[in-house]
């Protein structure tokens, strides 16, 4: 007998998925209008300096074209004296688009020409004529890294690195086996499918129906009413649908605002949608520098840690990412001193990218502990259990749960780790370098406040909804898994509402916390529900279960069963009819267990391994395996997981062979701002990938037990693929990404 619809864990498809592959899903460049107008954003073409003159004459008498925008005649807005701010703004003074004659970074909007066809005003856009006054730019960290400072302070989610524990430079200088190097990784830019967009639908009263591509639509709407000094009612931002983000889409970009100025202005509909090259000016993950200097004793154990690193911001925010405390964290050591700082460049500020942070420290960790295992001769996976933290030792707090050392025993099983012949170089495949590399991943599992609301009708069809994103991940499938299985309902009755501003509040889709904090509103919505249902099944004339508690019974296939016989029910329609409702409707807000969670230190944990194949005459690395095992709490559907975790990996081998966005110093430009040139992984580089999930029981993290998983799959891979090319070729390349020229 089973007492619940087994809905949870289970690879149930995407309920998306039928109007995603018909076409039928509308991204927020798709939306139509009536009297549709288009602008086209003309981006500056030097870095640094000011405007002297902007010829707009010709661009004005392309016929078709309905205004141009610029610095010198933008309307006054209430958010020009810098007071606003976005849920992910960092310290400083967000950019602002078409404020004055200042050249902030390349590619900065300088214009924006609106028409009635997009032809004209992409045709008038090209007549656009701009004279600089050129100033000196700075483009290039390792130039600027003598001024590097500690990060201003700002909201979110940055913490600034641990005080020092121990003596890390005397042990360090003390221990019998030492490595002391520095990595390098370069610019990278988010590259979702679908590019930045937003068409604003003028109404007939004035207000604005605006879909927008964010992962946030209410941060999108809070970002508007302060800039526009907006009403309540005034204006609505949806996103049904989003096409990848990653980050990108935290922030309110400047389509958004473009777009909406230009329809209030001009009192029609309007679509800004960016170009592949613009889609390289608003933000990116940035360029770091990092010394890892570890000291051990004879048989590996970590005696020093010491991580160092500098990452670049612009000028006008200080945005700060959490890349060295992975390195305090993730093993046992007692003379630790970690340290993070930025050098401004004349760039757009960097912005959240896939696993921001984590992604780069723990490639320079995990390739440190790759070069200490070879210097003290111990094997790279029995260096990590050697050094595992069974505690946090930055905050001297127990993990919530951490199964990592499950992670690297059923990884290493499972690729066959056993085998491997630790001298580089020693294993091929005809002319064919072969290399096995691993390494450790970790990623913050986090809860933050949110709300749902669920109205069952008397038709049995449940609406639950919030206003999160589904950004590609899942979240439409996984809510209504939840929703469903709380109440006992098919899939199919049950519809999952988010993407629209007007819905209960939700936090931006992004941490990795979506499920743990939408999931756990759902969850608690339902419930809501389900006791308003208990209370009127009760009440049924002759109800089998009118003197059971809630206990008692359970919820499945639209009944309320007791669980001592499930013969004895009671139907939800049955309920409600004696009841005589026509629906059930409830919200929530459901908020972190704060006092309980704070006792602990929750993440999510990966042992990645990885296979490459070197061409030994030609260079030429192909990435043939990966195992990677994750440890990230319950798994609430095996197939969206699982997808999420592929598209991480597949992108941590983009990360260690391909991805950079190369800056010209000279211009002070990414010269390669297209998908021609910005090499990402295609078909033929992703090979056999394997993705294990390792059981872990968390009570902590959140009432599901899920811990996220959207981020972790990248964390690690570029490493473990490093790790196994210098395994093939025994030449240690410390920049990424890996290209043949750097290992012949
Ligand atoms: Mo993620 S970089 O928090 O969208």
């Amino acid at each position: 007998m089973t007492t619940h619809t087994p809905l949870l864990g289970k690879p149930v498809s995407r309920v998306d998925g039928p109007l995603k592959v018909t076409g039928q899903a509308k991204y927020a460049g798709e939306f139509q209008a009536p009297g549709l107008t288009y602008g086209v954003v003309v981006s500056s073409t030097v870095a640094r300096g000011r405007i002297k003159k902007l010829e707009t004459r010709e661009a004005l008498q392309v016929p078709g074209v309905l205004h141009v925008f610029t610095h010198e005649n933008r309307p006054k807005l209430p958010w020009f004296d810098k007071s606003y701010r976005d849920e992910d703004s960092p310290a400083g003074s967000p950019f602002r688009p078409l404020y004055d004659d200042e050249i902030l970074y390349s590619g900065q909007p300088i214009a924006l020409v609106v028409a009635e066809t997009f032809e004209a005003a992409r045709y008038a856009a090209s007549l656009i004529r701009a004279e600089y006054s050129v100033k000196k730019h700075e483009t290039d960290l390792r130039a600027q890294r003598g001024k590097a400072r500690a990060p201003k302070m700002g909201k979110g989610g940055f913490e600034p690195p641990p005080k020092p524990r121990g003596h890390a430079d005397k042990a360090l200088a003390q221990s019998e086996v030492r490595i002391d190097v520095e990595y390098e990784t370069p610019v990278e830019h988010h590259n979702p499918m679908e590019m930045h967009a937003a068409t604003v639908v003028y109404e007939d009263d004035g207000t604005l129906t605006i879909y927008d591509k964010t992962q946030g639509v209410q941060n999108s709407l809070k970002y508007l009413s302060k800039v526009f000094n907006l009403a309540e009612g005034e204006a609505r931002v949806r996103s049904p649908f989003v096409g990848g983000a990653f980050g990108s889409a935290l922030r309110p970009q400047y389509q958004l605002f473009l777009a909406v100025m230009a329809s209030r202005e001009l009192k029609r509909s309007v679509r800004v949608v960016m170009t592949r090259q613009q889609m390289f000016t608003f933000g990116h993950r940035p360029a770091t520098l990092q010394r890892l200097a570890l000291g051990a004793s004879a048989d590996g154990t970590l005696q020093a840690l010491i991580h160092e690193a500098i990452s670049e911001t612009s000028r006008f925010e200080d945005y700060a990412e959490i890349i060295v405390n992975w390195s305090g964290l993730l093993y046992q050591c007692d003379n630790v001193r970690l340290d993070y700082k930025v050098a401004s460049l004349d760039h757009y500020t960097p912005l959240d990218m896939r696993a921001p942070g984590a992604a780069w420290g723990v490639y320079a960790l995990e390739c440190a502990m790759d070069e200490l295992a070879y210097a003290a001769g111990v094997d790279p996976l029995a260096l990590r259990l050697k050094n595992y933290a069974e505690r946090d030792q930055n905050a001297d707090k127990p993990f919530s749960s951490k199964e990592l050392r499950a992670c690297y025993h059923q990884g290493a099983e499972r690729f066959g780790w056993g085998r491997r012949v630790a001298t580089p170089r020693s294993m091929r495949d005809g002319k064919q370098l072969i290399g096995w590399g691993m390494a450790t991943g970790v990623w913050e599992a986090m809860q933050q406040p949110a709300s749902a609301k669920a109205l069952l009708s008397i038709d049995g069809k449940l609406t639950v909804s919030s206003a999160t994103s589904d950004i590609g991940t899942g979240t439409y499938t996984v809510m209504t898994q939840i929703a469903a299985e709380t109440l006992g309902l098919p899939m199919e009755d049950v519809t999952f509402k988010l993407g629209d501003s007007s819905l209960p509040p939700a936090p931006l889709e992004g941490g990795s916390w979506t499920v743990a904090s939408v999931g756990t509103a759902v969850k608690e919505v339902c419930e809501k529900v389900r006791e308003q249902l208990f209370k009127l099944a009760r009440k049924v004339r002759g109800s089998p279960l009118a003197k059971s508690e809630l206990e008692e019974v359970f919820f499945a296939g639209g009944q309320i069963r007791l669980k001592a016989d499930p013969t004895k029910a009671v139907s939800l329609l049955e309920a409600m009819r004696h009841g005589e409702v026509l629906s059930i409707e409830e919200q929530t807000m459901a908020l972190p267990n704060l006092s309980e969670q704070q006792k602990y230190t929750r993440a999510a944990h990966s042992a990645v391994f990885a296979e490459v194949k070197v061409d030994e005459d030609l260079g030429i690395i192909q990435v043939t395996r990966v195992v990677t095992a994750v440890a990230g709490g319950r798994i609430m559907n095996p197939k969206t997981a699982r997808s999420q975790v592929l598209g991480g990996v597949v992108w941590g081998i983009g990360m260690a062979l391909e991805e950079e966005s190369v800056v010209d110093t000279a211009l002070g430009r990414f010269i390669n701002h297209n998908l021609g040139e910005y090499h990402v992984p295609v078909n033929a580089d992703v090979r056999d990938i394997e993705v294990l999930f390792v059981d872990e029981d968390d009570t902590v993290v959140n009432p599901l037990g899920a811990k996220g998983l959207g981020e972790i799959g990248i964390v690690g891979v570029a490493a473990a693929i490093s790790n196994a090319i210098f395994h093939a070729t025994g030449k240690r390349v410390r920049s990424l990404p890996v290209t043949l020229d750097k290992v012949l």
